[in-house]
């Protein structure tokens, strides 16, 4: 690895252990759909499905697909769009098109920390402000004035937040508004979690249209179970779009056919419904039975509830680096879990109960034994 450049180390740790372990409580996602249960095995769509010509489909996404995610951000049409591979492509290629080398990014941490890798990666100059666990992991709005200043030309945010499942409230969506337009900020708003969410049916509000420089990242890799598709997407304005699709040109291209075509039906006003229940019913059904051994627990973990997503950020009252401690829950237990110190914030880890309750159960049992053998 050349020397300055700093490693994605989630994302590269999680694809060494994820097929190696037993028990693999990593993901953020809800139990991944197959294509036939996306289907509902209906033998006319699956027969349409395999007479789909494998071509290049247009290049910032087919019409279809563009039409369909556009439906979900009110003003928006589809040339306010790019679909791209993944989420982590529309983050990836919205920073490289936004900003310059030197150029000022306020992220938000705690955080899946792609944004805050990219951003040293190309020597951005790098400030960080704050969900506080204080405040029930509320956002610091003093913190986010104090660390946005008139170079800041992008804040990035991630809502409902990975890791803590935290959903901003009015007044911090306010907030977060405020700050960016005070200096004429883009706003990035990465949130793939939207449509997970624990105590409401009503999908959390986008930051897209409440402001005039947003750029909105949605995928279907969270709340839709498809991770496999490969498809995210950037909504944003007309103008920076065709700049974000410039740039997709020499990245990627495109995204797959297949991917277009699922992609479309999955978010089809006809069926996008019954996969956001789906989601819904994992994340709290698992959240249920998480909560419960958190409570059993309550002598080694302390968790604040969260409000979206199938994970929880839990601090363990003890120590020791959670680096660490997960490197001997792989090697001892065979059970892997994200350390805080992935998501910049030790002492926590990140588990996920978006999977069948005795899987969960049987991994939760072993990471407690390791807990209460290590000071
Ligand atoms: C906040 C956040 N953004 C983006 C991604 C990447 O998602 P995708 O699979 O759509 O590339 C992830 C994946 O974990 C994530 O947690």
């Amino acid at each position: 690895m050349r020397e300055n450049f700093v490693p994605f180390e989630l994302e590269r740790i999680m694809s060494i252990w994820e097929y190696q372990v037993e028990y693999n409580l990593s993901e953020s996602g809800v139990h991944p759909m197959t294509t036939d249960e996306l289907l509902q095995g209906n033998p006319d769509l699956i027969q349409k499905l395999t007479q789909v010509e494998l071509n290049y489909p247009q290049t910032n996404g087919s019409v279809e697909l563009r039409e369909n995610i556009a439906a979900l951000y009110p003003g928006a049409t589809r040339e306010h769009i790019v679909a791209t591979t993944g989420a982590a492509q529309a983050n990836f290629t919205s920073i490289l098109t936004a900003l310059d080398p030197g150029d000022q990014i306020a992220v938000l941490l705690p955080n899946y920390m792609q944004i805050w890798g990219i951003a040293k990666n190309l020597q951005l100059d790098v400030r960080t402000f704050s969900l506080k666990e204080e405040l029930g992991w509320g956002l610091d709005i003093d913190e986010l004035n104090r660390t946005v200043t008139d170079k800041t030309r992008l804040i990035a945010v991630c809502n409902p937040n990975n890791p803590t499942g935290h959903i901003m409230s009015s007044e911090e969506m306010n907030a977060v508004i405020a700050a960016a337009d005070k200096v004429g900020a883009w706003l990035l708003a990465d949130e793939v979690y939207a449509g997970a969410e624990h105590n409401t049916d009503s999908v959390t509000p986008s930051f897209y249209g409440r402001y005039d420089k947003v750029l909105a990242m949605g995928s279907l890799s969270k709340a839709y179970g498809l991770p496999g598709l490969r498809i995210g997407w950037v909504a944003t304005t007309q103008d920076m779009a065709e700049e974000i699709w410039a740039r997709q040109d020499y990245v990627t291209i495109c995204t797959t056919m297949l991917g277009n075509w699922l992609g479309a039906y999955a978010l089809s006003p006809e069926v996008r419904p019954r996969i956001l229940d789906r989601t819904r019913n994992h994340v709290r059904h698992g959240y249920n039975n998480f909560n419960k051994w958190c409570e059993e627990n309550a002598d080694l973990v302390s968790f604040i509830p969260p409000q979206a997503a199938a994970i929880g950020f839990v601090r363990y009252k003890r120590q020791f680096n959670s680096t660490q401690f997960v490197e001997r829950l792989i090697q001892e237990k065979k059970v892997y879990v994200v350390p805080g110190d992935h998501f910049g914030l030790d002492h926590h880890l990140r588990i996920s109960y978006g999977l069948s309750d005795t899987y969960v159960n049987e991994g939760l049992k072993l990471l407690k034994d390791l807990l209460l053998s290590v000071e």
